[in-house]
């Protein structure tokens, strides 16, 4: 039996390199110095007993807003209970709430949290007028300043009631003050003028991380991550990185493909976690450049396989025909050969078949979502144009992802193709 006991001549501490803010928060980001003084500027009304600005924080996904606002609202609350200043901080993750009404649901359930403890249940059965009734309520047996951070707020679209209702808020006791954080850029120009110029009074820009960034946030990951991975000196930057189990092309190599996509540190991360349990799984005594690549492009594997499943039926009988012109090497292949080969398939798992011009319409969403190639070529003088259609993806990552896919178990379309291949 293979052992489970876990080599320990790479790693110490695993979860550091986990990007769930859950098991891992970093203590500084000194990439953020900047955003973050901003946010403290904000907040610095709290200090002389005022109230907290509005804020706004925006930017796109893996920048450290909300790793940068827990660590400042935290450093605050310190600050506060230092020199007894009644503050209390609530942090509601709004992912998922596609409403106001959820997000109001979500807010009574937090905002009692801190009074009393885990354990709340979300209200249900009532209006939203009456939900923000209650949060009204909660926040003023809180009391005192109160920061209201509203993340990933652009879940609710433009359903922006709560975030009217929450600037409007005036109470005796409470002097309350709203973050609000997202990343969908869209968001703020979509609210309402006056939610929009109360929650905007301060905005805050996290622009996207360059290499230079990632490269030093990668380095103080490992340092409390790996075995004999250290800083020479005071300053934690890459360029003082001592290492004898990264190999010195690892983490620029991480940094440059990680910053070349979005500049998404959880993304840069990641890769550096998955290239770490490559080499675990080899038994390497460093993690290489090569390591990296192939975590690079098992990732990749993952997302195509992950899309594939997330299509829905019609876009899987679709992708299946190109797939099986593919391997029959027919393809790039026309609407009309792919439209017969999809009435076959629909035939012989029993699916209703879609009209070609719907069918059309499916492998436009496929070429859309990057799985498919399309291509328009003229059909001779004065004939019009016909359109031709190929994976965009390895055949054997499309038959892969197919056969992977539990909801579309037809296991002996797959199979034939499988033999077409082999
Ligand atoms: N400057 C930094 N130093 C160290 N770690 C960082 C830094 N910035 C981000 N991270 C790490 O990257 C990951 C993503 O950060 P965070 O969750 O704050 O992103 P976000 O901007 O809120 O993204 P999203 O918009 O997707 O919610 C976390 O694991 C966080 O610890
Ligand atoms: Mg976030």
């Amino acid at each position: 039996m293979e052992s489970f006991e876990a080599p320990t001549t790479i790693v110490d501490d695993i979860d550091v390199l986990k990007p769930d803010p859950q098991t891992y928060r970093p203590t500084e980001l000194p990439e953020r110095e900047d955003e973050l003084s901003e946010l403290h500027m904000a907040l610095r009304p709290v200090t002389m007993g005022g109230t907290p600005h509005n804020c706004l924080i925006y930017g796109p996904t893996g920048q450290g807003k909300t790793v940068g606002v827990e660590l400042k609202t935290r450093q605050l609350e310190v600050w506060a209970t230092e020199n007894e200043v009644d503050l209390t901080t609530v942090h509601v993750r709004c992912k998922g709430c596609d409403s106001s009404y959820h997000v109001l649901r979500q807010l009574v359930k937090d905002i009692r949290e801190v009074r009393r403890g885990p354990g709340e249940d979300k209200p249900t059965g009532y209006q939203r007028k009456t939900l923000v009734e209650k949060v009204l309520e909660e926040l003023e047996k809180i009391g005192g300043t109160i920061i209201l951070v509203l993340d990933e707020i652009d879940a609710i679209g433009d359903d922006d009631y709560v975030l009217y209702e929450l600037s409007r808020v005036d109470i005796d006791n409470v002097r309350l003050g709203l973050v609000g954080i997202t990343n969908d850029l869209q968001f703020r120009s979509n609210l309402d003028a006056d939610v929009r110029s109360s929650l905007g009074q301060r905005e805050i820009h996290f622009s996207p991380y360059t290499a230079g960034d990632l490269k030093n946030i990668l380095a103080r990951r490992t340092v409390e991550a790996l075995h004999d991975t250290y800083f020479d000196g005071d300053k934690e930057l890459y360029r003082n990185l001592n290492s004898d189990v990264l190999t010195n092309d690892t983490i620029p190599l991480t940094a440059a493909l990680s910053a070349q996509d979005t500049g998404d540190a959880r993304q840069a991360i990641r890769l550096l976690r998955y290239a770490c349990d490559i080499a675990l799984e080899e038994d390497a005594e460093q993690i290489g450049e090569d390591h990296v690549r192939a975590a690079k492009s098992r990732i990749e594997t993952q997302a195509t396989k992950q899309g594939i499943l997330s299509e829905t039926v019609q876009r899987k009988a679709a992708l299946t025909a190109v797939t099986e012109a593919v391997a029959e090497e027919q393809a790039p292949a026309g609407t009309t050969d792919l439209y017969r080969r999809y009435c076959r398939i629909c035939e012989q798992i029993g699916l209703e078949k879609n009209s070609q011009n719907t069918f059309r319409e499916k492998l436009n969403d496929l070429t859309h979502s990057n799985l498919l190639v399309k291509n328009r070529h003229g059909r001779g003088r004065g004939k019009g144009m016909t359109n031709t259609y190929d994976l965009s993806i390895g055949l054997d990552l499309a038959v892969e992802g197919l056969e992977e896919d539990e909801t579309w178990s037809y296991d002996e379309i797959t199979e034939e193709i499988r033999e077409k291949i082999e």
